[in-house]
């Protein structure tokens, strides 16, 4: 098309008709300057919301970091597209305007990655009860960052949170000169140059060069690295084997004393502690308790355990905090790592020690994500005819039974932290038999 075909009659004066983008660069545009518009505005709201159980902050946290990484891997396609297709000529302007404008385009396209790399990194590396699920599907981390020792990542976590959140401010700069840029061209210049970049809303342009091509390599290498992280990320998350049996131990009974059957239905085994500082409360369901008990002995000394044997076995995936994200992190590797390690058993192998009529003391094992913890479990009895009501209540530090290691105790900067303190309450009502 000659220059004189451009300048056509039909235009209004003063513009000189453009060719325009292609219709890929200017959906991926605007698709990606709506989304980075909203996710600044997300970003700063989500910053502000208290968060802990019941708070709409962690689905909002969510859909943050799953748009974000969107935002990415369409930048990824939307550069290659550009190297593909390069934009039509500029229209002419002087030299230092037409330099502001190509160094502001390189700096966008800059922090469009680096924007949503910040934020990943910083999310990969953050150790709390939050994971970075894409749209609640797969697991997605910045390769090589959950295996670093958990300093490192906090050290991490904090440096990245500094950058990302200062990102935000640059990118708004960036696109202050952007958006002034456009007018300017739009209504000092009248060059027509926001028709370029969407046609039909700002006057008629003399269409793209060509329609484009090598839509599949750029949406193929986008959907490339979306694979291959989710893959890298799935490889590295906590295994899914099959559950592995528990070895039975020896199942003789250890006493002769008279057994008692659990009504699982008046039972329960309840755990208490806290997030961030508010307290939660998980059950478990399911676990079978073996009791063997001579409520009617009466020991020689307080040193002498009296005819007895308890074991109670939990399996661990039955846990239920009443806030199923919990329950889905709460199973995972760090915490109790259900597909390793299925069930929790407590047994009686030192014996029980009556210390009243009403006062006892079982003293055994915990044996909880293949360690065995020494646990003395005091509880008290009332019986009333043939039935009896026990109840126990024990303190237990997490950290030391393995149980969420990567997760901080204490509050300490920004990063989520679980207390140490697990109370654990037990009740049971059982029927001699
Ligand atoms: C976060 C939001 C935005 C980002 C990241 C962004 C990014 C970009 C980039 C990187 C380019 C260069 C395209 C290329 O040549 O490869 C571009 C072009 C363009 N942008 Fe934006 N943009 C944003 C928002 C806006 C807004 C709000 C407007 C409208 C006022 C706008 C109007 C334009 C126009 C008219 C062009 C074409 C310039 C030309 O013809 O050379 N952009 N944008
Ligand atoms: C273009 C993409 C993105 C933009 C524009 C953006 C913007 C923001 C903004 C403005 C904040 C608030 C910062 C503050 O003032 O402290 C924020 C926070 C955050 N962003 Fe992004 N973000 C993007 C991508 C991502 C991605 C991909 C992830 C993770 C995969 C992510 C994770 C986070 C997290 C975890 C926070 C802190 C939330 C909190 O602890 O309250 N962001 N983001």
């Amino acid at each position: 098309m000659t220059a004189e075909a451009i300048q056509s009659d039909d235009i209004p004066t003063g513009t000189s008709r453009q060719q325009r983008y292609t219709a890929v660069a200017i959906a991926l545009h605007w698709a990606i300057a709506l989304l980075i518009i909203g996710m600044i505005a997300v970003g700063w709201i989500m910053e502000a919301m208290p968060g802990g159980p019941g708070s709409p902050k962690t689905a909002i946290i969510q859909i943050h970091k799953s748009v974000g990484i969107t935002i990415l891997l369409l930048t990824i396609a939307r550069i290659i597209w550009r190297i593909m297709n390069p934009p039509p000529a500029e229209p002419p302007m002087p030299k230092l305007q037409s330099l502001l404008a190509s160094s502001v385009h390189i700096l966008l396209y800059v922090l469009m990655l680096a924007m949503p790399l910040t934020g990943w990194i910083m999310a990969s590396a953050e150790i709390g009860l939050h994971d970075t699920r894409y749209f609640w599907t797969v697991e997605m981390y910045v390769p090589g960052i959950p295996g670093l020792p958990a300093e490192t990542r906090e050290g991490i976590a904090e440096g990245f949170e500094q950058v990302h959140s200062n990102l935000a401010w640059v990118i708004i700069g960036l696109l202050v000169l952007h958006v002034a840029g456009a007018v300017k061209h739009q209504f000092i210049d009248k060059d027509g140059l926001l028709a370029r970049m969407a046609p039909g809303l700002f006057g008629r342009t003399a269409g793209p060069v060509d329609n484009g091509q090598g839509a599949i390599w750029a949406f193929g290498a986008a959907v490339a690295v979306f694979a291959a992280i989710a893959a890298v990320s799935l490889s590295t998350a906590p295994s899914t084997v099959a559950p592995v049996t528990v070895a039975e131990d020896n199942q003789t009974p250890a006493s002769n004393a008279p057994a008692w059957a659990v009504d699982y239905e008046k039972s329960s085994i309840i755990f208490r502690s806290g997030y961030m500082g508010r307290p939660f409360e998980g059950r478990f369901s399911g676990w079978t308790a073996q009791i063997q008990l001579d409520t009617d002995a009466t020991p020689a000394n307080a040193n002498t355990p009296v005819d007895g044997y308890i074991r109670v076995a939990i399996p661990m995936a039955s846990v239920n905090t009443g806030e199923p994200y919990y329950d889905e992190n709460v199973t995972q590797g760090d915490w109790f790592d259900v597909a390793k390690y299925p069930e929790a058993v407590f047994e009686v192998t030192g014996g029980v020690f009556k210390d009243s009529d009403t006062q006892y003391e079982a003293t055994g094992v915990l044996k909880l994500k293949g360690g065995e913890h020494p646990v003395r479990l005091p509880f008290t009895l009332k019986i009333e005819g043939a039935t009896a009501t026990a109840h126990a209540e024990t303190t237990l530090k997490r950290m030391a039974l393995g149980v969420g290691a990567g997760t901080l105790t204490a509050e300490k900067g920004d990063a989520e932290w679980v207390q140490d303190d697990v109370l654990v309450v037990i009740d049971i009502v059982a029927t001699r038999q």
